[in-house]
């Protein structure tokens, strides 16, 4: 068993070694590169969100929001139940926003089909579903003036421009568009996190959200950080000063050699496939039930999808530090620059008055129970919600087989008292 672990920590390594070699390579060599292999869609193609929802028979918006900052954000919209339910006068359909965490797209709540995933289930109740997409992601990659493949000012940002600038813009957007004062908003992870501290940064926003459905989110670690994790993440922070320095900010994007890659490993019937799903585990807490180990190569379609160094830093930098802070730049003058303190500032979670439920799973090693008691002391209007099986881990909000009776159904319950 514990060689498995090695084994599985290795692989976790060569992954993380792997995916920043390609975005050294593609930094030098440029489009020259990504036109062959890339999966990146272009104005003109049909992406695979499109394909995932078309082929399930909903219908598929996809709808392009400009930030203040210049990016441009791309959400996707399943705007009605697939058997289209009819609406009476001055009816409207609920609207639920999807808010996907890190290194994940709209998509990576998309590819199991109607039965098994949360915007479909949502769809057929009869919710209006849009899915969010961070900026940096495959498809959300444009800006006004930047081009995200050559400009490193296109990745200047973390999660807080996320939160600040692109957020506001989208549930404004969302709003105007469904002809409604208020949605559900449903975050996964840092997804949930960007959520808190727009309401923490813009109170004015709490009254645009009716619920907020938390799904593992990361906001304090209040529990001892385990050994792999530390292994994993304190390279990563040495890695991304090396990055800056490189002037290389944008990582993990989703390539079809990359995962095509790690398909010839991880796929069933392949000697080290025990490694991969070990590494997964590693990292997101053991549960072996509720992993489709044949839907890996699958799954490395729809995951990673890229997003920017400074992102990434700051999520590492919530886990670690335990503090809800802004991003710490490691450097007093580029703190002082950005905050007028050498030291970042704490966001006012007190803030966040709407309705938040905390969701979580017991086997989640991220985001732990103790964790998401620590939050809910914090917040003034929360609710604690533990999933009902043990084993219960941070993908399996995402990908867990019986994710649909342990926790959707009881989503769509939820969501009612919050009308
Ligand atoms: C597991 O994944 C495979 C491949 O994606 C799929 O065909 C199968 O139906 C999945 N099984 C379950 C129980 O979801
Ligand atoms: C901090 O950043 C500034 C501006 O980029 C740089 O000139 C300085 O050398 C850095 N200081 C340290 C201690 O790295
Ligand atoms: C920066 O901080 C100093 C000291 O706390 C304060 O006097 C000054 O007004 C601040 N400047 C701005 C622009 O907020
Ligand atoms: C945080 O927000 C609460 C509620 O608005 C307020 O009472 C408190 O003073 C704020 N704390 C700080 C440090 O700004």
């Amino acid at each position: 068993m514990s060689t498995i672990v090695v084994c599985g920590f290795l692989l976790v390594a060569c992954f993380v070694g792997a995916s920043g070699a390609f975005s050294v390579l593609e930094f030098v060599f440029g489009p020259k590169l990504t036109q062959h292999g890339s999966v990146r869609p272009k104005h003109y193609e049909v992406t695979p969100a499109q394909i995932l929802v078309e082929s399930q028979g909903f219908r598929f918006e996809s709808h392009d929001v400009t930030s203040k900052t210049g990016h441009i954000l791309t959400l996707h919209r399943i705007p009605h139940a697939k058997e289209k339910i009819p609406l009476g006068n001055n009816q409207r359909r609920p609207v639920a926003l999807f808010q996907h965490g890190l290194l994940a797209a709209s998509d990576s709540w998309l590819f199991r089909g109607e039965d098994a995933d949360l915007p479909y289930i949502l769809s057929n109740a009869g919710y209006d579903v849009w899915l969010s997409n961070m900026r940096g992601n495959i498809y959300s990659n444009k800006h006004v003036k930047y081009d995200s493949k050559r400009d490193e000012q296109y990745w200047n940002f973390g999660l807080e421009e996320v939160a600040k600038y692109d957020l506001p813009e989208i549930i404004d957007y969302v709003l105007t568009i469904a002809k409604q004062q208020s949605l559900y908003f449903l975050g996964h992870s840092v997804g949930s996190t960007v959520g808190l501290m727009l309401c923490a940064m813009r109170p004015e926003y709490n009254a645009k959200i009716k619920a907020h459905l938390a799904l593992a989110p990361l906001v304090y670690a209040n529990h001892p950080i385990s050994f792999t994790h530390k292994l994993v993440f304190s390279p990563m922070t040495f890695l991304s000063s090396v990055l800056r320095q490189e002037k290389i900010h944008g990582i993990f994007p989703r390539r079809k050699y990359f995962s095509n890659m790690m398909e010839m490993i991880c796929k069933d019937g392949m000697p080290t496939q025990p490694l991969c799903v070990a590494a997964i585990f590693l990292m997101v807490g053991a549960d072996y039930p509720q992993f489709n180990t044949s839907s890996i190569p699958t799954l490395l379609n729809y995951y990673p999808s890229g997003t920017s160094m400074y992102l990434a830093l700051h999520t590492i930098q919530l886990y670690v530090s335990g503090k809800f802070a802004s991003l710490d730049y490691g450097n007093s003058t580029l703190n002082l620059n950005q905050y007028n303190n050498t030291i970042p500032p704490s966001y006012n979670i007190s803030k966040v008055s709407h309705p938040v439920l905390l969701l979580y799973g017991t086997g989640d090693n991220f985001v732990t129970e103790s964790d998401i008691k620590y939050l809910a002391k914090k917040l003034p209007n929360a609710v604690e919600i533990p999933i009902p099986y043990k084993n219960f881990n941070h993908m399996d909000f995402m990908w867990g087989i019986d994710a649909k009776n342990l926790l959707y159904e009881r989503l769509l319950m939820l969501m009612k008292k919050y009308r």
